[in-house]
């Protein structure tokens, strides 16, 4: 139990002074340590550091090595990770069969195994430092310092890499003073809006109430984001520091964490970080000896993605329907059973304890004029690397496409990029330079959103885009207003049209008029946004959709009703393959023997063909093509 500042101070010193020692060698050891994120574990990361602690022993180098794991790299495609200090050497997509080779060669030999590094996908040069490579050069880590570096398990890890050090500060300034540091730094919700945090603060400190609470959002519902869980897996004592800097800046007793059930691992992660934090008196009553008192717990949500929305979950955290309510009152006036509540972002408060500790004025020269400090987003699509980077506000598409994700994949060409999920839109090459931050991708026809990006080529169908997320949000609108729950529906149907080759150019109108309706007129955030995939692919790619509607074709060849599957009959020698595999029996022979070759030429019956694509397999001689 840490009761004062002093002890404190004693017990982090010692923390970072182990901390250090493993990560700079000094006591002539190695340390090798392995991600326990979610992808990694899932590719058996458990099992390999468990072999790694067999083989040290079974070499007799225990002394030698020490055996730890930490949170998520962030590269998950490349997992999973093995890294060995003090040289840094990172080893990527290792498997159980190559820990005698790391313990033999590495670490009682000093020689790097090469074959096991990190291959750029352009100059095809080996990698062996994490720093060196290129999806890592350009990023900064805040919100994510933590993750891959500490034991998520462990707390004087945590400490030791100077956590609740922005609770001890923050606890010694009026509770003014922080909501006054926390508005300086121009910390923006990274949970989707871009409101500024400070003020949210400041609305919620100005309330007088018997009862606040600080609610933490992680029900992270985008599909394909991801930031939030790796926080909570590989950091989760920067998310408990934070609540409680809110709590006491606030006026905050009660701290509430809304996590999505099929998170199990980032909730064991939080409850260990808790119960670890309650051990050590930074939670509980009279923290650190001020008088300051503060606790967490958790709620679960079902994996509704409205349940994100602040009004939503705060119902469903009462056992209430998760539907949203109008704003005002906003929750900070009455939140959670009418009380006041201080609602923010896992990725948010992640950055609270870094900007109390280093102060506004660092954070705020990090990042654009109106967009401080970083963003995380889950790279994802057609791209060479794929995984979660925390850049800078300010950086570039084409920074983070290029550079960063290592560009398009086979060589292909970029056609869109999609960022801020469901909400968000499709952004072009013509987008590529343009400075990221919140209000450039909203200038541009997308946003932010909680951060999920996904790089698409010409192998990509605008229109289908569309669709996906349109279905998307049909599927997941709680169905409490008709704009939503019928207009989205009716976009849906319309972009099904199109994509089916039924539609016509008062569809495209259509579709334009009743997103405006939509927007204007749904009751909370996922209908005002849910048009956005599709206004913005309008906007970008309207040659594409006019394609679809007037010359009923996709240039992409995803859309299987505007396909048609063609046979040359010069090149077709008549071999017969194809028609044996049709499933419907589509092809037939034809009475044409095309010069030079000795049977008939097959055809396709357009009006029988499924379009499913075996015919093309089939056939070695290329005569089948999707026209
Ligand atoms: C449909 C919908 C889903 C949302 N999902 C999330 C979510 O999963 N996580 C989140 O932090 N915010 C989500 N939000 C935004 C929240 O309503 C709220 O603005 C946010 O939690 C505030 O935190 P911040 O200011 O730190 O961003 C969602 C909003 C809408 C409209
Ligand atoms: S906009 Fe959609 S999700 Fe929001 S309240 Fe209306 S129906 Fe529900
Ligand atoms: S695409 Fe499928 S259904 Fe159509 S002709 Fe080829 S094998 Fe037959
Ligand atoms: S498999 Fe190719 S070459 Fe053989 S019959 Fe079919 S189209 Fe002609
Ligand atoms: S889970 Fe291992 S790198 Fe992300």
């Amino acid at each position: 139990m840490i009761r004062t500042v002093e002890e404190l101070n004693t017990r982090k010193a010692q923390c970072t002074a182990a901390l250090e020692t493993k990560i700079n060698g000094s006591d002539g050891r190695r340390h090798i340590v392995l991600c326990g994120g979610t992808g990694c574990l899932s590719s058996h990361s458990a099992e390999i550091r468990e072999r790694f602690i067999e083989v040290l022993k079974e070499k007799g180098l225990e002394d030698r090595a020490t055996v730890n794991q930490v949170g998520c790299f962030g590269f998950c495609s490349q997992g999973p990770f093995v890294k060995i200090y003090p040289e840094d050497t990172l080893y990527r997509m290792v498997k159980i069969e190559d820990v005698e080779e790391i313990v033999e060669s590495d670490i009682q030999n000093n020689t790097v195994v090469e074959r096991l590094l990190y291959v750029d996908p352009v100059t095809k040069a080996k990698v062996s430092k994490q720093d060196e490579i290129n999806f890592y050069k350009k990023q900064k880590r805040i919100a994510l310092h933590g993750c891959g570096v500490i034991n998520p398990e462990d707390i004087n890890e945590a400490l030791g890499m100077g956590a609740y050090e922005g609770l001890r500060r923050a606890l010694t300034m009026t509770r003014q003073e922080v909501v006054d540091e926390v508005t300086k730094s121009g910390l923006r919700g990274r949970g989707g809006g871009g409101f500024p945090t400070g003020r949210k603060w400041q609305f919620a400190l100005n309330v007088d109430a018997d009862q606040k609470y600080v609610v933490c959002n992680g029900d992270e519902g985008d599909p394909g984001a991801f930031m939030d869980r790796s926080i909570l897996e590989g950091d989760p004592n920067s998310i408990v520091e934070a609540m409680a800097i809110c709590g006491y800046a606030i006026g905050a007793s009660k701290g509430l964490v809304y996590i999505r059930a099929e998170y199990p691992l980032a909730i064991e992660r939080l409850k260990i970080a808790i119960n670890q934090a309650r051990e050590y008196g930074l939670l509980g009553e009279d923290i650190l000896g001020t008088g300051f008192n503060f606790d967490i717990e958790l709620r679960y949500g079902a994996g509704a993605f409205v349940c994100g929305e602040e009004t939503a979950l705060i119902h469903s955290m009462e056992g209430q329907r998760g539907e949203p309510t109008l704003k005002p009152p906003f929750p900070a006036v009455s939140g959670y059973m009418g009380k006041p509540s201080n609602v923010n972002n896992v990725e948010t408060f992640a950055n609270v304890p870094v900007i109390i500790t280093k102060g506004a004025e660092w954070f705020s020269k990090i990042g654009t004029e109106k967009s401080k400090g970083t963003k995380v987003f889950a790279l994802a699509g057609q791209i060479n690397n794929v995984g979660l980077i925390e850049v800078p506000m300010g950086i570039t598409l084409r920074e983070i496409i290029y550079e960063i994700g290592g560009g398009i994949k086979d060589g292909r060409q970029f056609k869109a990029v999609q960022t801020g999920g469901p909400s968000g839109g499709c952004l072009t090459a013509k987008h590529l330079d343009t400075a990221i931050d919140y209000d450039s991708l909203v200038a541009a026809g997308s946003m932010m959103g909680s951060g999920g990006m996904v790089v698409m080529d010409e192998t990509s169908c605008m229109p289908a885009i569309a669709k996906f997320y349109l279905e998307f949000t049909c599927e997941e609108s709680c169905g409490k207003c008709s704009p939503c729950r019928i207009g989205n529906k009716r976009l849906c149907e319309i972009l099904e049209k199109i994509t089916d080759g039924r539609g016509t150019m008062e569809d495209l109108q259509e579709l334009r008029n009743l997103a405006a309706v939509i927007k204007d007129t749904a009751l909370c955030g996922l209908g005002q946004t849910s048009p956005n995939p599709v206004l913005s692919t309008l906007d970008n790619f309207w040659d594409e959709y006019v394609e679809h509607v007037v010359d009923k074709k996709c240039r992409a060849g995803v859309c299987k009703k505007l396909m048609s599957y063609v046979i040359d009959r010069e090149k077709c020698i008549g071999c017969g393959k194809c028609a044996k595999g049709c499933p419907v029996e589509a092809i037939t022979r034809t009475d044409y023997t095309a010069p030079g070759h000795k049977l008939t030429s097959m055809v396709i019956d357009s009006t029988k063909c499924i379009k499913c694509g075996a015919c093309i397999n089939n056939c070695k001689f290329g005569a089948i093509s999707i026209q």
